[in-house]
């Protein structure tokens, strides 16, 4: 073997090395997803009815009604799990857990119907395109729709007529979090070849970008409006810590929308709103070394504050689009940190605990005292989304089908 030939040998071999490790990763977590996801749906499923797993709490796995906001990242998880493993098996279960949420494309009081619908029904087409599936995401769109204050240029997220919402003085309160339903309005738009959906996105995605963000891209939870002329009436928080703080889920949700945004419309300005906040979230001072951050950036007991896997998984996620669309190396070496931090026992659950979930120490609403330092059925969603994406890049494909060919 002449020089030249050792070292292309040295360097194929040492490219393996770390190849292998990257993969290892992934397949380490596949493996130990099947056994928690498993446990996950047989308890949901046994007895007559098939139930929606959301977190587990004081030793209890808790299930929610179709209508709640979390209804259908379990559907899309076991989708995920077809995906990641190709067997057939998780596949026939994500569509049991898909189809009990058929009456949900009709639901118009509140906005989450993108979570809801596109993660469960929305993966079930692009992996299997059953039939009829297609038409849910469409009525679902049509539904949210209802939703558009024209005058105003944004969806409304929230009712004021019920529940904690009515007592906060609001008129049409938006949050950031409906950034997440945009993805169902530009797919809609798609499928039907009705641009109406796609217009209504885009009007959010700008109004949001006007009025939701602070000089520091760093962005409000709430913003208040009235609907007629688009003032903004009121910028607070209602899961935050404080009205000007930094809410940690709400910037997930905002990398991750805006990340979406570009796909979609190939408008720079969007990407340019991903970076922005992207430096805001990884440069400030707050966010801890392993990169799962605090449930709030400015929570007062930093750095006894709990931290929130599930915004630290909605990251990860984003990021790998992100890299992708900008080619920015930088990018992937925070989700593969984050990815690796999730994967240690300090955040991934030992298998037979934790219910089922595969990550621990999410935060649901710490105001509200609700959810707080537990597994969530989101964080679980994101995590295994986010290793779907990392595996595709490394295998040189799109990190999301639909991204841009590169
Ligand atoms: N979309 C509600 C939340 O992030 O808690």
């Amino acid at each position: 073997m002449n020089l030249k030939t050792a070292l292309a040998a040295g360097i194929a071999a040492m490219a393996a090395i770390s190849c292998n490790t990257e993969t290892d990763i992934i397949t380490e977590n596949i493996g130990n997803a099947k056994v928690q996801i498993g446990a996950l749906m047989e308890a949901s499923e046994a007895g007559d009815t098939v139930r929606i797993p959301s977190s587990f709490q004081d030793g209890e796995i808790v299930y929610v009604p179709t209508d709640d906001w979390v209804s259908g990242f379990f559907a899309g998880t076991l989708w995920y799990m077809y995906e990641l493993t190709g067997d057939e098996m998780w596949a026939e279960h994500a569509r049991k857990h898909t189809e009990i949420l058929d009456s949900i494309q009709y639901l118009t009081w509140h906005h989450d119907v993108g979570f809801m619908i596109y993660d469960s029904y929305g993966n079930g087409l692009r992996l299997k395109n059953i039939p009829g599936y297609k038409d849910v995401c469409v009525t679902t769109a049509k539904s949210l729709s209802t939703r558009f204050r024209p005058g105003a240029g944004i969806i409304q997220s929230w009712n004021v007529d019920r529940g904690w919402q009515s007592e906060r003085g609001w008129t049409c309160p938006v949050i950031i979090d409906n950034m997440m339903n945009l993805e169902l309005l530009f797919k809609a738009t798609e499928f039907s070849g009705d641009s109406t959906y796609a217009k209504i996105a885009i009007s959010h995605a700008d109004k949001t970008m006007e009025n939701h963000f602070r000089p520091d891209y760093s962005c409000y939870h709430v913003v208040d409006y009235d609907p007629e002329t688009g003032e903004v009436l009121h910028r607070c928080t209602a899961q935050g810590y404080a009205d000007e703080s930094a809410w940690a889920r709400g910037q997930s949700w905002a990398l991750y929308g805006y990340t979406v945004a570009y796909r979609f419309t190939g408008d720079e300005k969007y990407l340019k709103q991903a970076e922005n906040v992207a430096g805001f979230i990884f440069n400030d001072p707050n966010m801890p070394e392993d990169l799962v951050p605090y449930w709030d950036f400015d929570a007062p007991d930093i750095p006894d504050a709990y931290r929130d896997v599930s915004s630290a998984a909605v990251n990860a996620s984003a990021l790998y689009e992100l890299s992708y669309l900008t080619g920015k190396a930088s990018y992937k070496e925070k989700a593969d940190r984050i990815i690796e931090s999730l994967s240690t026992p300090a955040y991934r659950a030992a298998q037979g605990t934790n219910g089922g979930f595969i990550l621990m120490h999410s935060v649901g609403s710490i105001p509200h005292g609700s959810s707080i330092d537990v597994p969530l059925n989101y964080a679980d969603y994101y995590f295994l989304e986010a290793l779907i994406r990392k595996r595709n890049i490394e295998n040189g494909m799109a990190p999301v089908p639909g991204d841009p060919e590169k």
